[in-house]
């Protein structure tokens, strides 16, 4: 039997689209049972809003958020709006005994995604964070492979994500679409933007980061910020680098940019043990390269000659999501990432084990983000307080 999982979205700009697909092709895709209801969309500008619920076929309209949180005819409610807003609708929410999915990073800082995973976990209200690139295929067959103990011992994490779309000086700050370089709305830059992501994929192949040191720069010191028209100060870190210490004694790099000319969404990241290793770019999505060590295998000594990186092509049945989709060799989009994970809490919520990363595992990534800008400012090592 068929049961309505009425969706109470907020925000319709890119993030209120990848998940409004993935409401609408959950039951075309995955056996559950909840069958997603696109109830509302709430967003402060009402023609726009409008405009956007005929598309997608949304129910109605709010304007603010607090009506839809209270509404009575919610279970879930959706959090695709800009950082700054995030903690107040979450814990509203949850207040309201919602259901509640949230965008990351979780919150501006750690001190309010605490208060974020307090109200949800009083109000024991199903909760998760989209980070979306766990549920790529080949990114969850590289998870697959490190819990197989095929790695071996980590020695070195290598995480780069690299983008260019700042670099003119003349891209305003502030507002629609820009609200990213305006650091009351964002709360940091590529580090909460963009290492948010590295970082949760980081701990969840390869365990706590415990300490970090790092350096951020940002290059163009102003801009004209499109909702007050005056020219002011640019606070957010335009580039960042860290060094990172994990819990099992590896250490990792990690480098994030929108200054890197060509580079659009440049997510790549490298796991090397004793026994193996896993590289990953999001250029090249469906596929994982693999190394594996062998001295023997069948009793015979490796022929070393024939040893080399494995190029998997990830659209097997047996891999990650791909029995849900189409035949062997075909691939599957950036826009699954969201199906697969909206498809993994509603499994959660039908098996009883809820899925991760929810808000108490995202306040984890929170903690490194916080230590990471913490250390570019203070030149030290600092410690992430992390608890996995
Ligand atoms: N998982 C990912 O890969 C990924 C990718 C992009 C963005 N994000 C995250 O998603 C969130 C939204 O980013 P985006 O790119 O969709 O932004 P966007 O600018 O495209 O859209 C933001 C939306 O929020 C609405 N909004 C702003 N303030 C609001 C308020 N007070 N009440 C109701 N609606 C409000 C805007 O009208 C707009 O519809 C951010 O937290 C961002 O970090 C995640």
């Amino acid at each position: 039997m068929a049961k309505e999982l009425r969706v109470g979205m907020i925000g319709y700009g890119f993030m209120g689209r990848a998940h409004s697909n993935a409401y609408k092709r959950l039951n075309d895709f995955f056996p559950v049972q909840h069958r997603p209801v696109l109830k509302a969309v709430c967003a402060r500008n009402e023609t726009k809003a409008r405009a956007f619920a005929k598309v997608w076929g949304y129910e109605r309209v709010e304007t603010d958020w607090k009506k839809l949180v209270a509404a009575d005819d919610i279970d879930l409610i959706d959090i695709g709006s800009p950082n700054n807003t995030h903690a107040e609708i979450a814990i509203a929410a949850a207040r309201r005994g919602k259901m509640v999915v949230c965008e990351k990073p979780l919150a501006m800082d750690v001190a309010e995604a605490e208060k974020m995973v307090k109200a949800v976990e009083k109000a024991g209200v199903p909760n998760m964070v989209w980070f979306n690139y766990r549920r790529v295929p080949a990114i969850a067959l590289a998870k697959q492979i490190v819990d197989e103990g095929r790695i071996g011992r980590a020695f070195h994490y290598r995480a780069t994500y690299l983008q260019d779309w700042t670099i003119a000086e003349d891209v305003p700050q502030g507002g629609a679409a820009l609200w990213r370089l305006d650091a009351d709305v964002a709360g940091s830059g590529v580090t909460g933007d963009l290492l948010a992501h590295s970082i949760d994929t980081a701990m969840w192949l390869n365990g706590a980061i415990t300490r970090v040191t790092a350096a951020t720069r940002t290059f163009v010191k102003q801009r004209l910020h499109q909702e007050t028209g005056k020219v002011q100060p640019v606070n957010i870190d335009d580039a960042c680098m860290f060094l990172a210490e994990f819990d099992n004694g590896s250490i990792g790099t990690f480098e994030s940019t929108r200054y890197a000319r060509g580079r659009k969404n440049f997510n790549t990241f490298e796991l090397n043990g004793a026994d193996g290793s896993v590289y990953f770019d999001l250029e090249e999505p469906e596929y994982l390269q693999f190394f594996e060590y062998k001295q023997k295998q069948s009793g015979k000594k490796t022929e070393s000659h024939l040893t080399g990186w494995r190029k998997i092509h990830t659209t097997n049945s047996e891999h990650p999501y791909m029995k849900h989709y189409w035949v062997p060799g075909t691939c599957i989009g950036y826009e699954h990432t969201f199906l697969n994970a909206l498809a993994d809490f509603v499994m959660g919520l039908e098996s009883g084990k809820p899925t991760q990363p929810d808000f108490r595992n995202a306040l984890q990534t929170q903690r490194v983000c916080d230590a990471v800008l913490k250390s570019a400012k203070t030149g030290k090592w600092e410690k992430t307080g992390v608890k996995l």
